[in-house]
């Protein structure tokens, strides 16, 4: 039986040595499928994780010695731990609200959803659940919006520190346009930034991000507050991110353009209040031109793309072309609650259809590398997330290639190691999650129910 996750952190082994077809990426392999170079495959290899990093990568043929415990994955596929760039905690309560396009759907289901976690006990248990259900669905990495409530953003890092997870969080900010409960003001935003900053940003695998939920429901003093504090040197953990969303729908942008008439765009109000650097993540960015991308370039920002989110509000199209021809980030997310799935290969499936919509294409590479090393890039982590290169954090995803047999019969029909990963990122799930690795400890991916039942 599984270890409980509080007794595993004291077992987690010093070393373990993992076989299996590991895979990462070396580098952006742009558009083309026969971007071999940028692929490091290696079919039934061993992957060495010592202290929580990787040690090292090796061959089959050249296994390590008796000192290293081993862990026997023939046959399951490898990856670094997907990594989500833009995904809401309390919205896993929303996914699949009937209805409505974003401004009806946050009124209606999300911010009744997000008062709840008002309640520190219902925003632990919403954490923990959130957490946990990233692991399981293939997710060692993200980018979180909690709530506005400081509990809610205690809860989430408290909740991934069990886990040793790398996160990335900070209190939602709205001072105007948002129901009473969920607002704060500017006095108390920056006092309660402050308090989170010192307790949490640079705590271990922990980041804090400011928050400003989108600029309809921030002031301009809020908006100033997350120009000034970005500024701000941090003691430990390097500069703090940002992240918000940005031109998602056609009626937020014309509230905009109400809200900012002398405003070139959406994105130059952010950008007005320094913003715009290379810890920021913008959610969306579907009805950009191409004088906002190339600011985002410039500054080295992301755009997080949420296509399961994007189809199923109706929001539109993101045009990931016109994003490679001005030289700008692009990271794939879920989103969830708009986004329907926490499994980030659901949104490599969704951004191909969105893509082909417009003739163009995701091969495997480019959107494998959009949710590991890519994704780690846009948060400033490359150097130690999203590949398998010695040093970086031993956060490992074991795949099924095929779970039933219709997954199988495709993948074992492939002809070329494109295809089969090609075929496996449309058709797995997280039913294919065999096991995930955190800094080199095994998580216990039982569902709540279980616990309930082995008690
Ligand atoms: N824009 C402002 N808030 C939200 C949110 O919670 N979800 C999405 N998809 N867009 C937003
Ligand atoms: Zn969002």
């Amino acid at each position: 039986m599984m270890p409980t996750a509080s007794t595993q952190a004291a077992a987690a082994p010093s070393r373990v040595a993992l076989r299996g077809d590991l895979l990462y990426l070396r580098a952006d392999p742009g558009v083309d499928p026969d971007a071999g170079a940028c692929v490091h495959f290696e079919p039934d290899g061993w992957l060495l994780l010592e202290g929580g990093r990787v040690a090292a990568l090796r061959a089959g043929d050249d296994p390590p010695g008796p000192e290293w415990p081993r862990e026997d994955w023939r046959g399951h596929l490898l990856l670094p731990g997907f990594i989500d760039t833009h995904v809401h905690a309390p919205q896993l309560d929303v996914m699949a609200s009937y209805g409505s396009e974003l401004l009806q759907w946050l009124q209606r289901y999300t911010f009744p959803a997000e008062s709840r976690w008002a309640d520190a006990r219902h925003a632990a248990s919403g954490a923990r659940r959130f957490v946990r259900a990233l692991l399981a669905h293939g997710t060692t990495s993200a980018m979180v919006f909690p709530t506005v409530h400081r509990a809610s953003v205690d809860a989430l890092f408290a909740a991934a520190r069990e886990q040793g997870m790398c996160l990335v969080s900070g209190k939602v900010l709205m001072d105007r346009n948002a129901p009473e409960d969920l607002r704060d003001d500017v006095e108390q935003a920056e006092r309660e930034c402050r308090a989170l900053i010192q307790d949490w940003h640079g705590q271990g695998r922990l980041r804090y991000a400011l928050t400003p939920r989108f600029a309809p429901t921030s002031s301009d003093a809020q908006l100033a507050l997350c120009g000034r504090l970005l500024g701000e040197p941090m003691p430990r953990g390097g500069p703090l991110y940002l992240q918000t969303h940005v031109a998602e729908n056609r009626d937020e942008v014309r509230w905009m353009r109400e809200l900012y008439p002398a405003s070139r765009s959406y994105l130059d109000v952010y950008a007005a209040f320094g913003l715009l650097g290379r810890r920021s993540v913008f959610a969306h960015g579907i009805w950009l031109d191409d004088t906002d991308r190339a600011l985002l370039a410039e500054r080295g920002s992301t755009v997080a793309f949420s296509p399961s989110s994007n189809l199923f509000l109706g929001s539109g199209l993101f045009d990931w072309a016109r994003a490679d021809a001005a030289g700008m980030r692009v990271a794939v997310a879920s989103d969830v609650g708009a986004g329907t799935s926490l499994c980030q290969a659901r949104s490599l499936g969704d951004a191909y259809k969105v893509l082909a919509l417009q003739g163009q294409r995701l091969s495997a590479w480019r959107g494998l590398y959009a949710v590991t090393r890519g994704a780690a890039a846009a948060l400033d982590l490359e150097g130690e997330l999203g590949h398998f290169e010695p040093g970086a954090w031993g956060d490992v995803v074991v795949w099924r290639w095929a779970s039933g047999d219709v997954q199988r019969h495709r993948v074992e029909l492939a002809r070329d190691l494109h295809e089969r990963v090609f075929a496996w990122m449309h058709l797995a799930d997280e039913r294919n999650v065999a096991a995930v690795y955190v800094a080199g400890r095994r998580a216990d991916l039982r569902e709540q129910s279980d616990h309930a039942l082995a008690a």
